[in-house]
């Protein structure tokens, strides 16, 4: 096969290892890094890697549609971001400023704000406003190097609402290069009609929501909030239980706000992803390494409401398959930045920059079920990847808050350019 897109002289090509399996323990702090490096892709796949000498030398540059020359450029797997909310509505920095005043993320939700004040705007909001907010968004975390974004709903908790949600979702997906991976997430909170009759509302989302969201194919995964406050592990197992049995797979918010069990639920249901994980115990973390399901870390959301972080050292340590995400909410973490987490990860968590890498990559395809198809740079990979204006893999997260992505390509084609003149090193 001809090459139609070709990547070449880049001063470094970073990748995992080839495979499809998360990496765990020593093997997460091994990345692939090849210098003077070049990448052939045709049909939207990779078709090989390797030194540009080699790669020009099988696919000659006059024979592709496409040439990219990477000198002085980092070029590395598009980001995929296995956490995010996404198709929200208004926004809340109300109570980023009541926080700074001392309220807690808990006591706003307790008095009516969190979830509840956005569940409020979605409902107020259009299924056309919406999606053309989500496809804003969408360009903006492309222009980031995010290639691949989980979504979830869980602001309209009522049936019609959360099908607004989800199909303003994939109307923004529809007309966006950069994919989405959407997730139902009914279970999120209780709204103010159920907030007493919460066994009623666990009931419709098992009974209601999922078969019709199930039918309409608006979502692939299926998630709760299990937590203080929130959803129990017993009404956790039953709605996600729910969900397997429509085809949706499991993914679970676990143990953000206090050890409640969750990450054991998760383990119990070989979720694909256990997400959050700031309080959860040894144990539950021990059930998820045995399990093997992948500890996501949004280490955005500990900076933000200013709890402690997720212990990912110990995690790694503990042979978990741990990946990075941004959790990108109104609430808890108004930031879409895969970059910023990964700094994040760094300084807060002490992952490895080429950790953090791994987790944001090869691990975050592996959380949203795609480890054989995204997150790596090798033969029959999506050809979705990153040209940064750096010459070191280290320089995202270590040069912070600053935009390093020079092009973006998605299925083997260039869908974004940064502005010339716009270079920040
Ligand atoms: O992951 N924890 C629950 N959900 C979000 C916050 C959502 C919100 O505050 O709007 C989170 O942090
Ligand atoms: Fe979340």
């Amino acid at each position: 096969m001809k090459s139609d897109l070709l990547v070449h002289s880049a001063a470094q090509l970073l990748t995992a290892p080839a495979g499809s399996a998360p990496l765990r323990g020593s093997d997460l702090d091994r990345p692939l890094v090849l210098e003077d490096a070049a990448v052939a892709c045709g049909g939207g796949a990779v078709l090989a890697v390797g030194p540009t000498r080699e790669i020009l030398a099988r696919y000659p540059e006059r024979e592709a549609a496409t040439v990219l020359d990477a000198r002085g450029q980092v070029v590395a797997p598009g980001f995929v971001d296995s956490h995010t909310h996404l198709p929200f509505a208004g926004t809340r920095e109300m109570e980023f400023e009541a926080r700074a005043r001392g309220e807690s993320y808990e006591a706003i939700a307790a008095r009516g704000g969190g979830i509840r004040a956005s569940m409020r705007e979605l409902r107020a909001t259009t299924e056309d406003a919406l999606a053309e907010a989500v496809a804003h968004r969408l360009a903006r975390l492309l222009a980031q190097g995010t290639t691949t974004v989980e979504a979830k709903s869980g602001y309209g908790l009522a049936l019609e609402e959360e099908q607004k949600q989800l199909r303003a979702l994939r109307r923004a997906a529809d007309r966006s290069a950069a994919e989405v991976i959407p997730t139902f997430l009914g279970a999120h909170e209780f709204p103010d009609e159920y907030r007493d009759r919460r066994e009623a509302f666990v009931s419709l989302i098992a009974e209601e929501m999922i078969p019709a969201i199930a039918r309409e194919k608006l979502a692939r995964f299926c998630d709760v909030f299990c937590d203080r406050g929130v959803y129990t592990v017993e009404q956790s197992r039953r709605i996600l239980l729910a969900g397997r049995a429509h085809g949706l797979q499991p993914k679970l918010h676990a143990d953000e706000l206090a050890d409640v069990g969750a990450a054991s639920l998760a383990a119990e249901l070989h979720a694909v992803s256990a997400d959050h994980l700031l309080h959860a115990s040894p144990a539950g973390l021990s059930a998820l390494a045995a399990a093997e399901v992948v500890a996501v870390l949004l280490p955005g959301t500990a900076f933000t409401l200013g709890l402690p972080y997720a212990r990912g050292r110990i995690m790694i340590e503990m042979g978990l398959p741990v990946a990075l995400a941004t959790d990108f909410n109104p609430g808890s973490t108004m930031s879409s930045s895969m970059s910023m987490a990964m700094t994040l990860a760094v300084t807060q968590m002490k992952l490895t920059p080429g950790e953090a890498w791994m987790a944001a990559t090869a691990n975050a395809a592996c959380a949203v079920g795609e480890g054989a198809r995204l997150g790596r740079l090798h033969p029959g990979f999506q050809a979705d990847l990153v040209l940064y204006d750096a010459a070191d893999f280290r320089h995202m997260a270590y040069h912070y808050a600053e935009e390093h992505v020079a092009r973006v390509v998605k299925r083997g084609t260039l869908v974004h350019e940064r502005h010339a003149g716009l270079r920040c090193t």
